[in-house]
């Protein structure tokens, strides 16, 4: 009898296993899609997935959905490891209503939200989701406000990372947005507020999918998404990369994972990294992998706004975030993506108490109509905001230029940084020694001879890092071979850092 009762239980779980059917799987499998549960498998240490809900059902009455019932009603959810580190999953069932969002389906990850807020847990959802279910009404757009309204309560809380591994529409794009980062899978997976189809009717405009929300979109032009890859399983995997730099919650450190990489390694190439002359390129990501153990960079987008970079490495085995300069892409001069991308990579490693390592090579702000009319200044400010308000440990490295506002905003001493180095290559000026040179000499303008005794004597005076030096806001002028053992001594120093913040209900960061 007893048996019997576990048969049954056996056989029940199997049928919640089965989603929408054998037809529907093929389906899914055939757009080169893996099945919600496969995902998991991928995304999660073997045999660690425990799943809550299985049984869950829609109350729907509407439009015949009494007579069809699948347990568990479109999305998987429980908790699981990664590197034996417990996470929170949600993974939506494209083959169970498309993954569409019902009132039961909302209610399952929000259970999970709640737990994993509850206990300081990290929070990944796999959306795969034709929105709202349409069958439900109002009570579907009910359950994604829910949602949402979960989303930014952990918000700073815990880390929440979503990945869209399907079609994301109408409201359903909305809970991805208000997470930390965005992951996408190329050419499976779209964001859009509206299709194509509504796009075509209320504006002529004729687009594809793919244009409109695909990951090219959304990791080039809008923003929206953090990094895509080009199938569910690499995109799964760099998750789980992600996932290892990170806290379980703003109340605990980031694991700290052992290094063979001595601390003190010397990165003799990095001595003649930057060319002699001033206006020559250079590839700044030579240097963050060159002081990150192992080389190993796990960049945030990557394929937006090339002139900074954001990621996360490991210094000595501690999880840091970089933001550094780009002389490969526009100079490396702020605009407002840059400005914007940088700020919120800022202020996710502040919230979540991970070290901030600034490089900076930056030539100013991008002048110009387009940038102004922008709001660069609103934008720029961001990035100002950002750095200012962040009290994890700041330590800055000038490597070449550092050129007016633009100074200021990159980690400078003036907004707190702690630790603040310069290579001996360090320009901190308020200007080039041209442009400078074009405007205190103006009548000299038709006698290039004096023009260039005056640059040179401009590049003698400013063109190093000793003025700053001289004041205290470069605090040292270190070799460059001797940057990665620098910043692990500084950063080490900088862990018991502690300040107060002014007692207010929150900032104003310019939106
Ligand atoms: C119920 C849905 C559904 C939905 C898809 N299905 N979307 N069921 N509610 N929103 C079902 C289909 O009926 C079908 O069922 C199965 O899922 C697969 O759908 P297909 O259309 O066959 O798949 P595909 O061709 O791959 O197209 C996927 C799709 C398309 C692009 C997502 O289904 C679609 O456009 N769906 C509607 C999208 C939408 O407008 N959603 C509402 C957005 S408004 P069977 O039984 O045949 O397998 C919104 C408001 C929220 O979300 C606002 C919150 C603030």
């Amino acid at each position: 009898m007893q048996s019997n009762i576990n048969d049954q239980l056996e056989a029940r779980r199997a049928e919640a296993r089965a989603g929408g059917g054998e037809r529907r799987i093929a389906a899914q499998h055939d757009k080169g899609k893996l099945t919600a549960r496969e995902r998991l498998d991928v995304l999660l240490d073997a045999e660690s997935f425990e799943e809550y809900d299985i049984y869950k059902t829609h109350r729907c009455v509407d439009f015949g959905m009494q007579e069809q019932v699948i347990p568990g009603d479109g999305v998987v959810t429980g908790w699981g490891l990664i590197d034996g580190r417990p996470v929170y999953v949600f993974s939506q069932d494209f083959t169970v209503f498309g993954g569409s969002l019902s009132e039961t389906h909302a209610e399952k990850i929000c259970k999970v939200m709640d737990l994993a807020v509850q206990n300081g847990v990290p929070l990944i959802g796999l959306n795969d989701s034709g929105g709202a279910r349409i069958q439900e009404g109002v009570a579907s757009l009910g359950g994604y406000a829910e949602v949402f309204w979960r989303n930014v309560q952990a918000s700073g809380v815990i880390p929440q990372i979503s990945v869209v591994m399907g079609p994301c529409a109408g409201g359903a794009v909305y809970s991805p947005a208000m997470t930390d980062f965005i992951y996408m899978v190329r050419d499976t997976s779209y964001m859009f507020v509206t299709g194509p189809d509504v796009v075509k009717t209320v504006t002529n405009e004729i687009v594809t999918a793919e244009e409109l929300g695909g990951a090219a979109t959304h990791t080039r032009r809008s923003s929206v998404a953090d990094n895509a890859f080009d199938n569910d399983v690499e995109t799964l995997l760099e998750v789980r990369r992600l996932f290892s730099f990170l806290p379980q919650s703003a109340r605990e450190a980031p694991p700290c994972v052992p290094t063979p990489d001595p601390a003190t390694r010397v990165c003799n190439a990095l001595d003649t990294l930057v060319p002699a002359s001033a206006n020559q390129a250079y590839d700044m990501r030579e240097l963050v992998m060159a002081v990150a153990d192992e080389g190993d960079f796990h960049e945030i987008q990557p394929e937006h706004a090339g002139n900074i970079l954001c990621g996360f490495i490991r210094l000595a085995g501690e999880s840091v975030g970089v933001i550094a300069n780009q002389p490969m892409v526009l100079a490396g001069v702020l605009d407002i993506d840059s400005a914007r991308k940088a700020a919120r990579f800022v202020r996710f490693c502040d919230a979540f108490g991970i070290p901030v390592v600034t490089f900076v090579d930056v030539p100013g702000f991008l002048p110009g109509t387009d940038q102004e009319y922008g709001g660069i200044i609103k934008h720029g400010a961001k990035l100002l905001f950002a750095y200012a308000e962040a009290t994890v440990p700041k330590v800055t490295v000038i490597t070449r230029k550092a050129y007016g506002g633009a100074y200021d905003v990159m980690a400078s001493k003036h907004i707190r940084a702690d630790v603040n180095y310069a290579w001996p290559s360090a320009e901190i000026a308020v200007m080039g020694a041209k442009g400078a040179t074009e405007i205190l000499y103006r009548k000299d303008l038709g006698d290039p001879d004096k023009i260039a005794a005056h640059t040179a004597e401009y590049e003698e005076r400013f063109a190093n890092p000793f003025i700053a030096a001289q004041r205290g806001f470069v605090d040292e002028v270190i070799q460059p071979r001797s940057t990665r053992r620098r910043l692990i001594r500084a950063l080490a120093l900088l862990k018991t850092k502690s300040v107060t913040p002014p007692a207010r209900k929150h900032s104003n960061i310019p939106l």
